[in-house]
């Protein structure tokens, strides 16, 4: 069992992220962290704390981190793309629960020092370079960071830029520079790990919490129509599959610079092939059938008490 924490922006598929990791046996959740991504970090911390008690597990502590990146605050979200709420319009219950009152990277740190923890970073990297540069001893005992990030192929939010790596491009850099055991899913991976129309409809047959994961995702199907694509890109849920099943996901190694100017390519990653410099894991092939299956029966295990059947 591989314990992790997953450091977020719910976001839609932050929130398949998060449920997938919830239901799949092999993974311990130790913790939830939010940071300001797609929407603001009050909305993806409530939609964190949402999303543990809609799946019964109110056990797993969340911390609320960085409400900012690191240099430069953009005026732009991803709300179009996760609607304003951050979950598609679906509405989910108010919280009970309160985060913890540990900020992020404290909480990161405290965990990474206790047990061996893999860091699953599907947000904008600012609390994990802040976790880098506060805790590096802490942040020295963590096995691997999986990362959903940047790309090779063009980018989401600007021609050039993945959204993660444009939101917060000097945070990206510093974890992409680190050295740490680093593993990334940039688009070229995620563009591969869709869903259909139907294999969404589909999982919205199995339970309660399949019934909800489909209602967000037919807002991401809208968007994707509306953008002329086919099918929704499972981004965030691909970093946590690959955890459960890395056979899903070819890797090869690379090294990722990260564009910090302010001019239109900021944010863009390069993807560096040069021997001299192999750092990172990065996906490179998907297997989407069986990514789309192991997403079908994990949430079909949920069944509808939340908890693994
Ligand atoms: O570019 C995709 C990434 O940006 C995903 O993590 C999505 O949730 C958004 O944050
Ligand atoms: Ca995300």
């Amino acid at each position: 069992m591989t314990r992790i924490i997953i450091d977020c922006d719910p976001g839609i598929d932050d929130a398949i992220a998060i449920l997938l990791a919830l239901a799949s046996p092999e993974l311990d959740v130790a913790a939830i962290t939010t940071v300001a991504g797609n929407v603001s970090l009050d909305r993806t911390t409530a939609n964190g704390l949402r999303l543990l008690e809609l799946a019964g597990r109110g056990d797993v502590p969340l911390a609320a981190g960085c409400d900012r990146p690191l240099v430069r605050v953009s005026d732009r979200d991803a709300s179009e793309v996760h609607a304003v709420d951050g979950l598609g319009g679906v509405s989910l219950p108010r919280p009970t629960a309160r985060p913890v009152d540990e900020h992020a990277v404290e909480l990161i740190a405290r965990l990474a020092v206790e047990r061996p923890t893999t860091l699953v970073a599907v947000g904008p990297l600012t609390n994990v370079a802040l976790l880098l540069a506060r805790h590096p001893a802490a942040a020295a005992r963590i096995e691997r960071i999986v990362v959903m990030g940047g790309s090779g192929v063009g980018g989401n939010v600007t021609p050039a830029a993945e959204f993660n790596a444009w939101f917060d491009p000097e945070a990206a850099s510093r974890v992409f520079s680190s050295g740490m055991p680093i593993t990334v899913v940039g688009l070229d991976a995620t563009h591969q790990a869709t869903l259909s129309a139907a294999e969404v409809e589909r999982l919205g047959t199995v339970g309660r919490i399949g019934a909800v994961a489909a209602g967000m995702l037919r807002f991401s199907l809208d968007f994707a129509e509306r953008e002329g694509r086919e099918g929704v890109a499972m981004h965030d849920p691909l970093a946590v599959a690959l955890l459960v099943d890395p056979s899903l996901v070819t890797l090869e190694q690379v090294a990722i610079e990260v564009e910090c100017g302010l001019g239109p390519a900021r944010g863009a990653t390069i993807i560096d092939r040069a021997p001299s410099r192999l750092t990172i894991d990065y996906g490179a092939i998907v297997d989407r059938p069986r990514f789309a299956a192991l997403l079908h029966e994990r949430f079909a295990a949920l069944g509808t008490d939340g908890l693994p059947g």
